[in-house]
């Protein structure tokens, strides 16, 4: 397994873990050695076949070798899932949203105290990376915005993760031209959506609608190989995809 990254995948039985355990399965520079998941407790599934399961991240890296810990689960665990691989300089790379500004904090302390890098992404999405700069591109000729993000009714957190962000990117730009005000966020959560968003402004007599649509958690996967490969050459706490393409 020599220049192979061994992969632990947290979140292993939810929608995004098993994509995920499937993209690593599928590379051929990638290892899964373990998969965690706190359902393996109360379940025969046995997906995925190919590696050993665990119903803790510290169960997990007391057992095996592991080079990068990819995080999908809930917002109310993912920290301490990243403290535990951080304390055993695993890199993570982390998915799950709804990591408030204090537990960004937290990681990036822990990440200069371990000297180990972490990877976080509130979308992995390309469309959706662009969807960003383009909004950002608009926000310095457009002076009002709103967003609209819809999501499947499993979604824990509300807003998402990328409206935030490009809330913020918005009001960024506007900032830089002492433009003070706040990007209102609409969160849709409805049965058969998956991932979606409009950022829509709004002119003299026009709007500009900018929208991207993960019609499929496949989207997410090149994004989340690609961190898998890059991040234990980054320094610190890297939060957007938009810092690694
Ligand atoms: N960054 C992105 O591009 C992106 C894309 C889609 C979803 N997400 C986020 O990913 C997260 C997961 O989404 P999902 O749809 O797969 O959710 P899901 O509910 O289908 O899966 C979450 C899984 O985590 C498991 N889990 C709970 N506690 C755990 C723990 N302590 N350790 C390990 N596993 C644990 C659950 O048992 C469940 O199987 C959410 O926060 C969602 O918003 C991010």
């Amino acid at each position: 397994m020599d220049g192979v990254v061994k992969v632990a995948v947290s979140g292993a039985l939810g929608s995004m873990g098993k994509f995920t355990c499937a993209a690593v399965l599928q590379d051929a520079g990638l290892a899964l050695v373990a998969a965690v998941d706190p359902r393996y407790a109360e379940t025969d599934d046995s997906f995925p076949d190919y590696c050993p399961h665990f119903v803790t991240v510290e169960s997990a890296l007391g057992a095996v070798e592991v080079d990068v810990l990819v995080d999908f689960t809930q917002p109310a665990v993912v920290l301490a899932n990243v403290l535990a691989a951080l304390q055993r300089r695993v890199a993570p790379v982390v998915g799950t949203t709804g990591l408030s500004d204090e537990s960004l904090s937290r990681i990036a302390a822990e990440c200069r105290r371990q000297d180990t890098p972490t990877f976080v992404a509130p979308n992995f999405a390309l469309g959706a990376i662009l969807m960003m700069q383009f909004a950002r591109e608009a926000a310095q000729h457009l002076d009002a915005c709103e967003i609209v993000e819809l999501h499947h009714t499993g979604k824990l957190d509300a807003p998402s993760g990328t409206a935030k962000r490009t809330a913020g990117l918005v009001e960024e730009e506007w900032g830089k031209r002492s433009h003070q005000a706040q990007v209102p966020v609409h969160s849709v959560r409805l049965p058969g959506l998956v991932a979606h968003q409009e950022v829509i402004f709004g002119g003299l007599g026009e709007t500009l609608t900018i929208r991207h649509d993960s019609l499929s958690r496949e989207s997410f996967m090149p994004g989340v190989v690609l961190a898998v490969k890059r991040v234990r050459n980054l320094q610190g706490l890297v939060v957007g995809l938009e810092n690694i393409i």
